[in-house]
């Protein structure tokens, strides 16, 4: 029999954090215990805005490192220090793809049904580069897009596209102002697209997707856009479908990735026990995939299906009055 023991690193940060956290890895250590041949080995890491408060740094400097001798990397939410934490991850780990699937769940009240999109975002550049100034009255920020980038994030978009049967990518821009970088953008995945007769190339600009994700969203399959831009329609794609408290996404290098619920720490709620674990249930689901497994995250996506169609135990954004320790043992039982 195979045995693989994975080494996860898990970074529960700041809010509700590590309340999603332990309920993820419960969730993954009781897969382990059902699969022949599975299992994982947790290293903790401390980061963000409490082991700033303590130390003076929200991210320690062998992080980064211990994050790339990992398998894989699950991370909740960091609070005020987020873009010392896990931008600094995403782009020094060249963890380039930040994929966030946008799916209609049962039961979940969503703006239209039949929603299955997934976007692709460009996670190393753009303005998230943070290069920048500010002086007396101004400031100013660069939005660096380069050609090598923009090409590794459209070719992935179209091999996912391909891997997983969809039939079309979407290129959002904003090439009608921001003619210099999205041009660069926009050059880079029309060459790739060449390569993918396929599948259905189209263009379209942020302004207008962001209506028509509301509109019409059943015409979409694949969106690879820009750092940025990827950052705000995510959220509004999975405002469509019921919020965050379901949405996972993956940040996918060529050697690392790191898992993490679109969600942040949520401190109006941190520490009630009331967070909703899923979108940080379904991030180890995705974790899975990646690693290979993809029994074990067919397995914890299917019992969080079930659990939304019986609609019984849910956490008070889905209008339930579950705990998370409710949900998470609910889980515990479909698995
Ligand atoms: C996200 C978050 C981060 C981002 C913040 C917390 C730095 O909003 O993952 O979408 O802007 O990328
Ligand atoms: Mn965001």
């Amino acid at each position: 029999m195979k045995m693989t023991k994975y080494r996860i690193a898990t970074i529960p940060g700041d809010g509700i954090g590590p309340e999603v956290m332990a309920s993820a890895v419960s969730v993954l250590s009781a897969l382990a215990e059902k699969m022949d041949g599975l299992s994982f080995e947790f290293t903790e890491i401390r980061a963000g805005d409490g082991l700033k408060a303590e130390t003076g740094v929200a991210m320690r400097p062998e992080t980064v490192d211990k994050v790339r001798e990992s398998d894989a990397t699950l991370f909740a939410a960091v609070g005020e220090t987020a873009k010392e934490v896990i931008l600094p991850l995403r782009q020094k780990l060249e963890l380039y793809a930040n994929l966030r699937p946008t799916k209609a769940y049962p039961n979940v009240p969503a703006l239209k049904e039949d929603v299955d999109i997934v976007i692709v975002r460009e996670n190393t550049e753009g303005l998230y580069k943070m290069v920048g100034d500010r002086g007396d009255g101004w400031g100013v920020n660069l939005r660096i897009i380069t050609k090598g980038a923009s090409e590794r994030i459209a070719r992935y978009a179209f091999e996912l596209a391909k891997k997983d049967g969809r039939n079309k990518v979407t290129a959002v821009h904003k090439n009608n102002v921001l003619d210099k970088t999205c041009g660069v953008f926009l050059d880079a995945c029309r060459e790739v697209a060449k390569s993918y007769p396929d599948i259905e190339y189209e263009e379209m600009i942020v302004d207008a997707c962001a209506m028509k994700l509301i509109l019409a969203p059943e015409q979409f399959d694949v969106l690879v856009t820009t750092n940025m831009f990827g950052d705000i329609l995510s959220d509004e794609a999975a405002g469509l479908v019921g919020g965050l408290g379901l949405a996972p996404s993956a940040n996918i290098g060529d050697e690392n990735a790191i898992f993490e619920p679109v969600h942040g720490t949520a401190p109006d709620i941190a520490g009630k026990g009331i967070a909703n674990p899923i979108a940080t249930i379904l991030s180890a689901s995705m974790m899975l995939d990646w690693l290979g497994e993809r029994d074990g995250a067919e397995a914890i996506e299917k019992a969080v299906m079930t659990i939304l169609k019986e609609g019984k135990t849910l956490t008070p954004d889905l209008g339930g009055s579950a705990t998370t320790v409710e949900v998470t043992e609910a889980v515990l039982k479909q698995l």
